[in-house]
């Protein structure tokens, strides 16, 4: 698994930005800047994360997370499980910052 060493995470509609070290999930860098996505197993199978990626490119920290094919194929991801490969941009209506 090739990792970007770190990336830019844009949450929309709220325009926020995050760094994404390398090795640090989508969903645990959100977090570290005060952001925090909805979520629950955090392990990739409750899908609670799900949510559509309107740009960039991610690759999963385990070989079969809770997406189907046609789920990747449009574009979602579960940012739990899912590491950044470059900039990434994801839509989150219910995301919170603190
Ligand atoms: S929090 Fe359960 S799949 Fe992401």
């Amino acid at each position: 698994m090739e990792l970007t060493p770190s990336a830019l995470l844009r949450i929309e509609p709220q325009g926020w930005v995050v760094k994404v070290p390398a090795g640090v999930t989508l969903l645990a860098a959100a977090e570290a800047a005060g952001v925090v996505l909805p979520s629950s197993c955090r392990n990739g199978t409750c899908r609670a994360c799900i949510c559509p990626m309107i740009a960039g490119e991610v690759v999963y920290a385990i070989p079969w997370p809770g997406l189907s094919r046609e789920e990747k194929q449009e574009g979602q991801v579960l940012p739990c499980v899912a590491h950044a490969r470059g900039d990434v941009v994801l839509s989150v209506p219910g995301a919170v910052r603190f």
